[in-house]
């Protein structure tokens, strides 16, 4: 007989889609308001509310949940997509800080959170261009 293990992504422990959306609208809130972040908010369009849309289904697929992102976008590359935006580590630091704190503010658990943030922290340095 086989045993079957099911195995929890990041995405349902994190409480699915919604709580996807809460903690990135919540980023987008903290880079919109705190001057801590205003060289981050500067690289980006004035409207954020496609940017709430797609950074919300690529972290969906990213944790492990639906790939409608990457149905939707096929072939796109996060990393090349950024070399066309000027990093500094300063702004690579501002993103994961305002991600980090964004999942606090909804409160994901501490633990998963400093996890994803560290991933973040690798993915945000891989970034950096200039
Ligand atoms: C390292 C610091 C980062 C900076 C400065 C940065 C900046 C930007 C900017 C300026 C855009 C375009 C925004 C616009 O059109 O208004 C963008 C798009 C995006 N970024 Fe970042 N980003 C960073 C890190 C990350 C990381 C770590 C992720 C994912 C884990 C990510 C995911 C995305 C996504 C999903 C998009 C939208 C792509 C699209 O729909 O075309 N970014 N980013």
């Amino acid at each position: 007989m086989t045993a079957t293990v099911e195995v929890q992504t990041p995405f349902e422990t994190i409480g699915g889609g919604e709580a996807v959306r809460r903690i990135v609208d919540r980023f987008y809130d903290l880079m919109d308001s705190v001057p801590a972040y205003r060289d981050l908010r500067a690289l980006h369009a004035d409207d954020l509310g496609p940017m709430r849309h797609s950074l919300t289904g690529f972290l969906s697929a990213w944790l492990g949940g639906p790939r409608d992102w990457f149905d939707s976008n096929p072939g796109k590359c996060m990393m090349s997509l950024h070399a066309a935006v000027p990093i500094p580590n300063i702004v690579a630091d501002q993103w994961v800080d305002a991600m980090r704190a964004a999942m606090r503010d909804t409160s994901v658990d501490n633990a998963l959170a400093d996890q994803i943030a560290v991933a973040f922290q690798r993915i945000g340095s891989g970034m950096i261009n200039r």
